[in-house]
């Protein structure tokens, strides 16, 4: 790895961007138990991450980020976990609001955040409203996403649509299919970035990543950094994607 986080970004070739990147962040609870902290303290760490992150994407002109904060399978954690993670939701959206506002940035949820509590819900439900007219990165955080959840809530969608005879049978197919989906609109993940050692999925974007590149580090999420996020880049970049051709 080189370690010059300044000499690695020259590398990137910035005509061949990945136009969407996601990330499954993971490793917060093993960075705190290496210390003998709390869980939780490797999640407020985790954000600070996700600051930089969203920071070092903006730069570079990434059109597309989504990151994964919490799945539908994250509600079988210890109540004060999925309250601290709330809670760090929260500080993460007061904090960084005004600035996400400022660099144009939409922040777009994929998941049902019916089922948050009411006060992280309403945090979440004003950094969407405040930054819907936004052009530029769209941030998607997916909060009490799953896969398939977000499968099965589009055929539903779907289905409401023929009975209410908006549409038919016939006009379904693997495009179409997309606009059902919570990244209704987006182009697919070119790149999802694993860290932590976990070489899985975890019920992350089933439909919408079926040719994305994948790229996985031992890093633990508080400990990735702009150079991670560039290497993968740089590594995208070197693939040779062909999307089932020749
Ligand atoms: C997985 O690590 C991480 C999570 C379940 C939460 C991710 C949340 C953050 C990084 C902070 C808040 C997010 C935003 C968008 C402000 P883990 O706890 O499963 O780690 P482990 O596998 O080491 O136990």
């Amino acid at each position: 790895m080189i370690n010059n986080t300044n000499e690695l970004k020259t590398k990137i070739n910035m005509d061949k961007l990945p136009k969407h990147i996601s990330i499954i962040m993971d490793g917060n609870g093993r960075w705190a138990e290496k210390r003998s902290l709390p869980r939780n303290f490797g999640h407020q760490e985790g954000m600070k991450r996700v600051i930089e992150t969203v920071e070092a994407a903006y730069e570079l002109g990434i059109e597309y980020l989504t990151l994964y904060a919490f799945s539908t399978e994250n509600w079988k954690r210890p109540a004060s976990e999925i309250e601290g993670l709330m809670k760090i939701l929260i500080i993460y959206i007061r904090r960084e609001l005004d600035k996400i506002t400022k660099n144009n940035i939409v922040i777009n949820i994929l998941g049902d955040i019916s089922e948050l509590h009411e006060i992280p819900r309403r945090e979440v439900e004003k950094a969407v409203e405040r930054t819907k007219n936004n052009t530029g990165m769209v941030l998607n955080i997916a909060l009490n996403y799953g896969g398939r959840d977000e499968i099965v809530h589009g055929i539903k969608e779907y289905l409401k649509e023929i009975e209410m005879g908006k549409v038919s049978v016939d006009d379904l197919n693997i495009n179409s299919f997309s606009s059902y989906l919570y990244t209704k609109g987006q182009p697919d993940p070119d790149l999802v970035i694993r860290p932590s050692g976990e070489q899985r999925l975890s019920n992350f974007l089933l439909y919408q990543i079926a040719y994305s590149e994948f790229w996985f580090s031992d890093v633990l999420w508080p400990d990735f950094k702009a150079n991670h996020l560039y290497e993968a880049i740089i590594e995208f970049q070197n693939r040779n994607r062909r999307f089932g051709g020749i």
